[in-house]
Protein backbone atom coordinates (compact mmCIF):
# COMPACT_ATOMS: atom_id res chain seq x y z
CA UNK A 1 0.00 0.00 0.00
CA UNK A 2 0.80 3.20 -1.08
CA UNK A 3 1.15 5.75 1.97
CA UNK A 4 2.76 9.57 2.68
CA UNK A 5 5.72 8.37 5.00
CA UNK A 6 5.05 9.81 8.32
CA UNK A 7 7.74 12.23 9.33
CA UNK A 8 8.45 11.23 13.29
CA UNK A 9 10.46 13.63 14.98
CA UNK A 10 13.44 11.66 17.23
CA UNK A 11 12.39 11.32 21.29
CA UNK A 12 15.42 13.83 22.10
CA UNK A 13 15.79 15.08 25.70
CA UNK A 14 13.82 14.42 28.57
CA UNK A 15 10.30 13.72 28.48
CA UNK A 16 7.69 14.75 31.22
CA UNK A 17 4.69 12.23 32.76
CA UNK A 18 2.71 14.36 34.33
CA UNK A 19 -0.09 12.62 36.19
CA UNK A 20 -2.71 14.57 37.81
CA UNK A 21 -3.49 12.38 40.89
CA UNK A 22 -0.33 10.63 42.82
CA UNK A 23 -1.78 7.81 44.27
CA UNK A 24 -1.51 3.66 44.22
CA UNK A 25 -1.63 4.03 40.29
CA UNK A 26 0.66 6.77 39.48
CA UNK A 27 3.32 6.09 42.68
CA UNK A 28 3.22 2.10 41.43
CA UNK A 29 3.97 3.28 37.72
CA UNK A 30 6.79 5.62 38.81
CA UNK A 31 8.32 2.68 41.65
CA UNK A 32 8.06 0.34 38.81
CA UNK A 33 10.25 2.52 35.99
CA UNK A 34 12.80 2.87 38.75
CA UNK A 35 12.88 -0.41 39.51
CA UNK A 36 13.54 -1.61 36.07
CA UNK A 37 16.05 1.15 35.66
CA UNK A 38 17.86 -0.71 38.35
CA UNK A 39 17.90 -3.32 36.72
CA UNK A 40 16.05 -5.37 39.43
CA UNK A 41 12.69 -6.11 37.58
CA UNK A 42 10.63 -6.65 34.45
CA UNK A 43 8.35 -3.93 32.83
CA UNK A 44 5.78 -6.79 32.48
CA UNK A 45 2.22 -6.25 31.11
CA UNK A 46 3.58 -3.16 29.06
CA UNK A 47 3.66 -3.74 25.29
CA UNK A 48 5.66 -0.57 24.24
CA UNK A 49 8.71 -2.79 26.50
CA UNK A 50 7.67 -5.97 26.18
CA UNK A 51 5.85 -6.14 23.00
CA UNK A 52 7.09 -8.03 19.56
CA UNK A 53 5.76 -7.23 16.03
CA UNK A 54 5.30 -9.16 13.23
CA UNK A 55 6.25 -7.59 10.09
CA UNK A 56 5.78 -8.17 6.31
CA UNK A 57 4.86 -11.86 4.99
CA UNK A 58 4.72 -14.64 7.46
CA UNK A 59 7.15 -16.54 5.13
CA UNK A 60 9.63 -14.38 6.57
CA UNK A 61 9.73 -14.61 9.94
CA UNK A 62 10.13 -11.09 10.78
CA UNK A 63 9.72 -9.87 14.40
CA UNK A 64 11.07 -6.59 15.60
CA UNK A 65 10.48 -5.15 19.41
CA UNK A 66 7.75 -2.58 19.77
CA UNK A 67 10.25 -0.36 20.97
CA UNK A 68 12.95 -0.63 18.45
CA UNK A 69 10.49 -0.39 15.59
CA UNK A 70 8.68 2.84 16.38
CA UNK A 71 11.12 5.85 17.90
CA UNK A 72 9.96 5.69 21.76
CA UNK A 73 11.38 7.83 24.73
CA UNK A 74 13.64 5.56 26.69
CA UNK A 75 12.58 5.23 30.20
CA UNK A 76 15.77 6.47 31.07
CA UNK A 77 14.87 9.99 29.66
CA UNK A 78 11.25 9.78 31.81
CA UNK A 79 10.96 12.07 34.58
CA UNK A 80 7.76 12.33 36.40
CA UNK A 81 5.89 14.88 38.29
CA UNK A 82 2.12 15.60 39.17
CA UNK A 83 -0.36 17.27 41.09
CA UNK A 84 -2.76 15.68 44.31
CA UNK A 85 -4.73 17.09 47.15
CA UNK A 86 -2.43 15.76 49.57
CA UNK A 87 1.35 17.00 49.96
CA UNK A 88 2.89 13.65 50.53
CA UNK A 89 6.30 13.10 48.42
CA UNK A 90 5.55 9.79 45.67
CA UNK A 91 7.25 7.55 48.38
CA UNK A 92 4.91 8.66 51.30
CA UNK A 93 2.14 7.86 49.08
CA UNK A 94 3.23 4.65 48.08
CA UNK A 95 3.77 3.76 51.21
CA UNK A 96 0.34 4.43 51.88
CA UNK A 97 -1.24 2.86 48.88
CA UNK A 98 0.45 -0.39 50.05
CA UNK A 99 0.29 -1.95 46.50
CA UNK A 100 4.61 -3.12 46.83
CA UNK A 101 5.82 -4.42 49.75
CA UNK A 102 8.57 -2.64 51.14
CA UNK A 103 12.13 -4.24 49.10
CA UNK A 104 10.67 -2.47 46.29
CA UNK A 105 9.37 0.41 47.94
CA UNK A 106 13.29 0.56 49.55
CA UNK A 107 14.87 0.60 46.40
CA UNK A 108 13.44 3.55 44.97
CA UNK A 109 12.85 5.34 48.20
CA UNK A 110 15.50 7.86 46.95
CA UNK A 111 13.74 8.72 43.49
CA UNK A 112 10.31 8.73 45.17
CA UNK A 113 10.56 10.79 47.74
CA UNK A 114 11.97 13.33 45.31
CA UNK A 115 8.79 13.66 43.43
CA UNK A 116 6.77 16.08 45.24
CA UNK A 117 2.98 16.91 44.15
CA UNK A 118 2.38 20.48 42.93
CA UNK A 119 -0.78 21.72 44.25
CA UNK A 120 -3.90 20.44 42.81
CA UNK A 121 -6.91 22.26 41.27
CA UNK A 122 -9.74 20.07 43.49
CA UNK A 123 -13.63 20.88 43.96
CA UNK A 124 -15.36 18.08 46.59
CA UNK A 125 -18.51 19.06 44.68
CA UNK A 126 -16.90 16.20 41.76
CA UNK A 127 -15.27 13.93 44.37
CA UNK A 128 -17.34 13.76 47.67
CA UNK A 129 -15.16 11.48 49.85
CA UNK A 130 -12.20 12.95 49.49
CA UNK A 131 -10.86 16.51 51.03
CA UNK A 132 -7.41 17.62 51.27
CA UNK A 133 -5.70 20.73 52.08
CA UNK A 134 -3.02 21.10 49.23
CA UNK A 135 -5.39 22.92 46.69
CA UNK A 136 -5.25 25.72 44.50
CA UNK A 137 -7.00 28.49 44.81
CA UNK A 138 -8.17 31.30 42.11
CA UNK A 139 -11.06 33.87 41.63
CA UNK A 140 -12.43 32.01 38.58
CA UNK A 141 -12.14 28.15 36.99
CA UNK A 142 -9.65 30.21 33.97
CA UNK A 143 -7.43 31.34 36.60
CA UNK A 144 -6.90 28.04 37.52
CA UNK A 145 -6.07 26.63 34.13
CA UNK A 146 -4.05 29.83 33.79
CA UNK A 147 -2.23 28.31 37.35
CA UNK A 148 -2.07 24.64 35.53
CA UNK A 149 -0.61 26.20 32.91
CA UNK A 150 1.94 27.47 34.86
CA UNK A 151 2.75 24.66 36.53
CA UNK A 152 3.05 22.56 33.36
CA UNK A 153 6.17 25.57 31.71
CA UNK A 154 7.89 25.58 35.27
CA UNK A 155 7.97 22.25 35.39
CA UNK A 156 9.56 21.77 32.03
CA UNK A 157 12.22 24.13 32.85
CA UNK A 158 13.23 23.16 36.28
CA UNK A 159 13.44 19.73 35.25
CA UNK A 160 15.20 20.32 31.72
CA UNK A 161 12.16 18.74 29.89
CA UNK A 162 11.91 18.74 26.16
CA UNK A 163 8.00 18.15 26.88
CA UNK A 164 5.20 16.46 28.01
CA UNK A 165 2.49 14.07 28.42
CA UNK A 166 -0.28 14.45 30.66
CA UNK A 167 -2.12 10.98 31.87
CA UNK A 168 -5.06 11.23 34.54
CA UNK A 169 -4.73 9.60 37.67
CA UNK A 170 -6.81 11.30 39.83
CA UNK A 171 -9.94 9.87 41.83
CA UNK A 172 -12.96 9.76 39.55
CA UNK A 173 -15.26 12.47 39.48
CA UNK A 174 -18.90 11.93 40.06
CA UNK A 175 -20.47 12.01 36.77
CA UNK A 176 -21.33 15.33 34.57
CA UNK A 177 -22.45 14.61 31.39
CA UNK A 178 -21.82 17.41 28.63
CA UNK A 179 -24.26 20.96 28.93
CA UNK A 180 -23.87 23.97 26.61
CA UNK A 181 -20.97 24.89 27.67
CA UNK A 182 -19.10 22.00 27.08
CA UNK A 183 -19.76 22.64 23.38
CA UNK A 184 -17.35 24.65 21.79
CA UNK A 185 -13.70 25.88 22.82
CA UNK A 186 -15.47 29.43 22.83
CA UNK A 187 -18.14 28.10 25.32
CA UNK A 188 -16.38 26.72 27.30
CA UNK A 189 -13.60 29.60 27.88
CA UNK A 190 -16.61 31.97 28.97
CA UNK A 191 -17.52 29.36 31.21
CA UNK A 192 -14.44 28.86 32.55
CA UNK A 193 -14.01 32.55 33.32
CA UNK A 194 -17.82 32.20 34.75
CA UNK A 195 -16.93 29.75 36.97
CA UNK A 196 -19.26 27.60 35.22
CA UNK A 197 -20.32 24.77 37.54
CA UNK A 198 -20.47 22.06 34.82
CA UNK A 199 -17.03 22.24 34.74
CA UNK A 200 -15.17 20.08 36.84
CA UNK A 201 -11.45 20.13 37.92
CA UNK A 202 -10.81 16.96 35.42
CA UNK A 203 -12.14 19.32 32.43
CA UNK A 204 -9.36 21.93 33.64
CA UNK A 205 -6.54 19.72 33.84
CA UNK A 206 -7.62 18.42 30.38
CA UNK A 207 -7.79 22.47 28.59
CA UNK A 208 -4.71 23.12 30.56
CA UNK A 209 -2.85 20.14 29.00
CA UNK A 210 -3.98 21.05 25.60
CA UNK A 211 -3.31 25.19 25.57
CA UNK A 212 0.09 23.83 26.18
CA UNK A 213 0.25 21.82 23.29
CA UNK A 214 0.61 18.43 26.10
CA UNK A 215 -0.54 15.16 24.94
CA UNK A 216 -3.57 14.00 27.16
CA UNK A 217 -4.93 10.52 28.34
CA UNK A 218 -7.60 9.97 30.43
CA UNK A 219 -7.28 6.68 32.74
CA UNK A 220 -10.70 7.38 34.59
CA UNK A 221 -14.37 7.91 33.77
CA UNK A 222 -14.60 11.20 34.06
CA UNK A 223 -16.52 13.29 31.42
CA UNK A 224 -13.36 15.29 29.24
CA UNK A 225 -11.93 13.85 26.32
CA UNK A 226 -15.25 13.14 25.02
CA UNK A 227 -16.61 17.01 25.45
CA UNK A 228 -17.18 18.42 21.42
CA UNK A 229 -14.94 21.46 23.47
CA UNK A 230 -11.83 19.27 24.24
CA UNK A 231 -12.13 17.95 20.54
CA UNK A 232 -11.90 20.94 19.02
CA UNK A 233 -9.38 22.22 21.14
CA UNK A 234 -7.04 19.20 20.55
CA UNK A 235 -7.22 19.82 16.55
CA UNK A 236 -6.97 23.45 16.97
CA UNK A 237 -3.87 22.93 19.25
CA UNK A 238 -2.53 20.31 16.98
CA UNK A 239 -2.05 17.90 20.24
CA UNK A 240 -3.46 14.40 20.59
CA UNK A 241 -5.89 13.35 23.23
CA UNK A 242 -7.49 9.50 24.10
CA UNK A 243 -9.49 8.49 26.98
CA UNK A 244 -11.13 6.85 28.75
CA UNK A 245 -10.78 4.86 31.90
CA UNK A 246 -7.87 2.07 31.88
CA UNK A 247 -8.95 -1.32 30.72
CA UNK A 248 -7.12 -3.45 33.67
CA UNK A 249 -9.38 -6.28 35.47
CA UNK A 250 -12.81 -7.24 34.83
CA UNK A 251 -13.21 -5.46 32.14
CA UNK A 252 -10.42 -6.57 30.31
CA UNK A 253 -11.55 -9.94 30.55
CA UNK A 254 -14.97 -9.03 29.22
CA UNK A 255 -13.18 -7.72 26.12
CA UNK A 256 -11.65 -11.24 26.05
CA UNK A 257 -14.51 -13.31 26.83
CA UNK A 258 -17.63 -11.66 25.08
CA UNK A 259 -16.03 -11.45 21.77
CA UNK A 260 -15.29 -14.41 21.92
CA UNK A 261 -19.00 -15.49 22.68
CA UNK A 262 -20.48 -13.12 19.79
CA UNK A 263 -18.10 -14.53 17.61
CA UNK A 264 -19.37 -18.63 18.04
CA UNK A 265 -22.96 -16.96 17.49
CA UNK A 266 -23.64 -17.98 21.42
CA UNK A 267 -26.92 -16.29 22.99
CA UNK A 268 -26.30 -14.29 26.05
CA UNK A 269 -29.23 -14.05 28.72
CA UNK A 270 -27.45 -12.05 31.76
CA UNK A 271 -24.28 -10.95 32.73
CA UNK A 272 -23.70 -10.23 36.67
CA UNK A 273 -20.49 -8.70 37.80
CA UNK A 274 -19.61 -8.34 41.13
CA UNK A 275 -16.39 -6.77 42.86
CA UNK A 276 -14.97 -6.07 45.99
CA UNK A 277 -11.92 -3.59 46.48
CA UNK A 278 -10.48 -1.62 49.78
CA UNK A 279 -8.14 1.14 48.52
CA UNK A 280 -8.89 4.95 47.79
CA UNK A 281 -10.48 4.32 44.31
CA UNK A 282 -12.88 2.07 45.99
CA UNK A 283 -13.30 4.66 49.20
CA UNK A 284 -14.06 7.36 46.30
CA UNK A 285 -16.59 5.00 44.22
CA UNK A 286 -18.52 3.92 46.98
CA UNK A 287 -20.32 7.29 46.52
CA UNK A 288 -23.13 7.43 43.80
CA UNK A 289 -22.24 9.88 41.66
CA UNK A 290 -19.11 8.70 41.48
CA UNK A 291 -19.69 5.08 41.10
CA UNK A 292 -22.58 6.42 38.42
CA UNK A 293 -19.17 7.44 36.12
CA UNK A 294 -17.61 4.48 36.44
CA UNK A 295 -21.36 2.23 36.00
CA UNK A 296 -21.45 3.89 32.40
CA UNK A 297 -17.66 2.93 30.68
CA UNK A 298 -17.95 -0.41 32.85
CA UNK A 299 -21.54 -1.06 31.09
CA UNK A 300 -21.27 0.36 27.69
CA UNK A 301 -18.64 -2.52 26.83
CA UNK A 302 -21.57 -5.39 26.52
CA UNK A 303 -24.01 -3.53 25.13
CA UNK A 304 -21.52 -2.14 21.79
CA UNK A 305 -20.01 -5.88 21.61
CA UNK A 306 -23.61 -7.86 22.14
CA UNK A 307 -25.45 -5.50 19.30
CA UNK A 308 -28.48 -6.18 19.70
CA UNK A 309 -29.65 -4.51 16.66
CA UNK A 310 -27.17 -6.80 14.78
CA UNK A 311 -27.74 -10.31 16.04
CA UNK A 312 -31.86 -9.41 18.11
CA UNK A 313 -31.97 -13.47 18.02
CA UNK A 314 -28.69 -13.85 20.55
CA UNK A 315 -28.74 -10.36 22.80
CA UNK A 316 -31.84 -9.06 22.74
CA UNK A 317 -32.91 -9.60 27.18
CA UNK A 318 -29.15 -9.28 28.79
CA UNK A 319 -29.49 -8.70 32.25
CA UNK A 320 -26.38 -7.20 33.04
CA UNK A 321 -25.29 -6.15 36.34
CA UNK A 322 -21.97 -4.50 37.64
CA UNK A 323 -21.65 -3.77 41.23
CA UNK A 324 -18.31 -2.44 43.25
CA UNK A 325 -18.14 -3.08 46.25
CA UNK A 326 -15.98 -0.87 49.12
CA UNK A 327 -14.46 -3.66 51.55
CA UNK A 328 -11.74 -1.78 53.44
CA UNK A 329 -9.57 -5.73 54.49
CA UNK A 330 -8.92 -6.23 50.80
CA UNK A 331 -7.12 -2.97 49.62
CA UNK A 332 -5.95 -2.51 46.26
CA UNK A 333 -6.40 -6.42 46.13
CA UNK A 334 -9.42 -6.65 44.11
CA UNK A 335 -11.32 -9.46 43.81
CA UNK A 336 -14.09 -9.84 40.77
CA UNK A 337 -16.83 -12.47 40.35
CA UNK A 338 -18.99 -12.71 36.88
CA UNK A 339 -21.72 -15.14 36.31
CA UNK A 340 -22.17 -15.53 32.58
CA UNK A 341 -25.17 -17.19 32.01
CA UNK A 342 -25.19 -18.58 27.97
CA UNK A 343 -27.55 -20.13 26.04
CA UNK A 344 -26.37 -22.49 22.59
CA UNK A 345 -28.24 -24.75 19.99
CA UNK A 346 -31.77 -25.15 20.31
CA UNK A 347 -31.29 -22.72 23.37
CA UNK A 348 -29.70 -25.14 25.62
CA UNK A 349 -28.10 -22.76 28.80
CA UNK A 350 -24.91 -22.72 30.44
CA UNK A 351 -23.05 -20.73 32.50
CA UNK A 352 -19.20 -19.28 32.87
CA UNK A 353 -17.73 -17.92 36.16
CA UNK A 354 -15.14 -16.09 36.63
CA UNK A 355 -13.02 -15.51 40.24
CA UNK A 356 -10.39 -12.54 39.16
CA UNK A 357 -8.27 -11.61 42.41
CA UNK A 358 -5.94 -9.25 40.64
CA UNK A 359 -4.22 -6.32 41.86
CA UNK A 360 -5.54 -2.94 40.81
CA UNK A 361 -2.81 -0.92 40.13
CA UNK A 362 -0.32 -3.41 39.31
CA UNK A 363 -2.39 -4.12 36.24
CA UNK A 364 -3.03 0.07 35.30
CA UNK A 365 0.79 1.34 35.52
CA UNK A 366 2.07 -0.59 32.60
CA UNK A 367 -0.84 0.87 30.62
CA UNK A 368 -0.29 4.07 32.05
CA UNK A 369 3.40 4.04 30.71
CA UNK A 370 2.69 2.59 27.59
CA UNK A 371 0.20 5.25 26.75
CA UNK A 372 2.15 7.95 27.56
CA UNK A 373 5.23 6.48 25.54
CA UNK A 374 2.73 6.37 22.67
CA UNK A 375 1.04 9.62 23.06
CA UNK A 376 4.31 11.53 23.13
CA UNK A 377 4.82 9.35 19.81
CA UNK A 378 1.84 10.28 18.41
CA UNK A 379 2.57 13.93 18.97
CA UNK A 380 6.03 13.56 17.41
CA UNK A 381 4.27 12.19 14.62
CA UNK A 382 2.01 15.35 14.30
CA UNK A 383 -1.25 13.23 15.25
CA UNK A 384 -3.35 15.35 16.38
CA UNK A 385 -7.37 14.80 17.72
CA UNK A 386 -8.79 11.21 18.66
CA UNK A 387 -6.24 8.29 18.87
CA UNK A 388 -8.49 5.55 18.27
CA UNK A 389 -5.51 3.70 17.77
CA UNK A 390 -5.09 3.35 21.42
CA UNK A 391 -8.73 2.23 22.12
CA UNK A 392 -6.50 -1.19 23.27
CA UNK A 393 -6.16 0.76 26.79
CA UNK A 394 -9.24 1.91 27.66
CA UNK A 395 -12.49 0.71 29.21
CA UNK A 396 -14.70 3.46 26.75
CA UNK A 397 -12.50 4.31 23.68
CA UNK A 398 -13.53 7.59 22.45
CA UNK A 399 -14.06 7.57 18.51
CA UNK A 400 -15.55 10.39 16.47
CA UNK A 401 -19.08 11.55 16.58
CA UNK A 402 -21.67 8.97 15.07
CA UNK A 403 -19.29 5.97 14.81
CA UNK A 404 -19.29 3.26 17.92
CA UNK A 405 -16.09 1.68 20.08
CA UNK A 406 -14.37 -1.50 18.73
CA UNK A 407 -14.21 -2.80 22.46
CA UNK A 408 -12.80 -6.61 21.25
CA UNK A 409 -9.25 -6.75 22.41
CA UNK A 410 -7.95 -9.20 19.92
CA UNK A 411 -9.19 -6.05 17.15
CA UNK A 412 -7.84 -3.39 18.73
CA UNK A 413 -4.51 -4.71 19.02
CA UNK A 414 -4.41 -5.81 15.40
CA UNK A 415 -5.53 -1.18 15.06
CA UNK A 416 -2.46 -0.66 17.39
CA UNK A 417 -0.12 -2.99 15.20
CA UNK A 418 -1.15 -1.99 11.90
CA UNK A 419 -0.87 1.99 12.96
CA UNK A 420 2.56 1.17 14.25
CA UNK A 421 3.66 -0.59 10.62
CA UNK A 422 1.76 2.32 9.11
CA UNK A 423 4.21 4.58 11.16
CA UNK A 424 7.50 2.71 9.87
CA UNK A 425 5.88 2.36 6.15
CA UNK A 426 6.02 -1.50 6.85
CA UNK A 427 3.09 -3.24 4.82
CA UNK A 428 0.12 -3.82 6.91
CA UNK A 429 -1.48 -7.02 7.79
CA UNK A 430 -4.62 -7.92 7.00
CA UNK A 431 -4.04 -11.82 7.69
CA UNK A 432 -5.81 -12.65 4.62
CA UNK A 433 -3.41 -15.30 2.88
CA UNK A 434 -5.66 -16.83 0.12
CA UNK A 435 -2.58 -17.74 -2.03
CA UNK A 436 -3.99 -19.72 -3.86
CA UNK A 437 -6.07 -17.64 -5.16
CA UNK A 438 -2.94 -15.26 -6.06
CA UNK A 439 -3.93 -12.88 -3.14
CA UNK A 440 -0.82 -13.00 -1.15
CA UNK A 441 -0.85 -9.51 -0.36
CA UNK A 442 0.07 -9.21 3.40
CA UNK A 443 0.07 -12.49 4.86
CA UNK A 444 2.11 -14.49 3.47
N1 LIG B 1 -6.36 0.74 39.20
C1 LIG B 1 -7.14 0.39 38.23
O1 LIG B 1 -7.22 -0.78 37.90
C2 LIG B 1 -7.90 1.43 37.50
C3 LIG B 1 -8.58 1.05 36.36
C4 LIG B 1 -9.29 2.00 35.63
C5 LIG B 1 -9.30 3.30 36.07
N2 LIG B 1 -8.66 3.66 37.22
C6 LIG B 1 -8.77 5.05 37.63
O2 LIG B 1 -7.51 5.59 37.88
C7 LIG B 1 -7.66 6.64 38.84
C8 LIG B 1 -6.60 6.46 39.92
O3 LIG B 1 -6.82 5.27 40.65
P1 LIG B 1 -6.01 5.00 41.98
O4 LIG B 1 -6.29 3.61 42.39
O5 LIG B 1 -4.62 5.47 41.83
O6 LIG B 1 -6.77 5.98 43.00
P2 LIG B 1 -6.15 6.69 44.30
O7 LIG B 1 -7.34 7.12 45.10
O8 LIG B 1 -5.13 5.85 44.97
O9 LIG B 1 -5.38 7.94 43.72
C9 LIG B 1 -6.03 9.06 43.20
C10 LIG B 1 -5.31 10.29 43.73
O10 LIG B 1 -5.88 11.41 43.07
C11 LIG B 1 -5.92 12.47 44.02
N3 LIG B 1 -6.85 13.47 43.50
C12 LIG B 1 -8.20 13.48 43.55
N4 LIG B 1 -8.68 14.53 42.88
C13 LIG B 1 -7.62 15.22 42.39
C14 LIG B 1 -7.47 16.37 41.61
N5 LIG B 1 -8.53 17.07 41.21
N6 LIG B 1 -6.22 16.77 41.27
C15 LIG B 1 -5.13 16.06 41.67
N7 LIG B 1 -5.22 14.96 42.43
C16 LIG B 1 -6.45 14.54 42.79
C17 LIG B 1 -6.28 11.81 45.32
O11 LIG B 1 -5.90 12.59 46.41
C18 LIG B 1 -5.49 10.49 45.21
O12 LIG B 1 -4.21 10.62 45.80
C19 LIG B 1 -9.10 6.55 39.34
O13 LIG B 1 -9.88 7.52 38.66
C20 LIG B 1 -9.51 5.19 38.93
O14 LIG B 1 -10.92 5.07 38.76
C21 LIG B 1 -7.94 2.75 37.93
Amino acid sequence: MNKTKINIQAPKGKLAILTPGMGAVATTLYAGVEAVKKGKHLPIGSYTQLGRIRLGKRTENRFKDVKDLVPLASLDQIVFGGWDIYPENAYEAAAHAKVLENDVLELVKESLSKIKPMPAVFDREFVKRLDGSHVKKGKNKMELAEMLRTDIRNFLKDNGCDRAVMVWCASTEVYTPPTAVHASVKTFEEGLRNNDPAISPSQIYTYAALKERVPYANGSPNVSVEMPCMQELSIEMATPICGSDFKTGQTFLKTVIAPGLRNRQLGVAGWYSTNILGNRDGEVLDDPGSFKSKEVTKSGVLSDIFNKELYPELYSNISHVVRINYYPPRGDNKEGWDNIDIFGWLGYPMQIKVNFLCRDSILAAPIVLDLALFMDLAGRAGMKGIQEWLSFYFKMPITKAGLSPEHDLTLQLLKLENTLRFFTDEELINHLGLTYYGVDEGEE
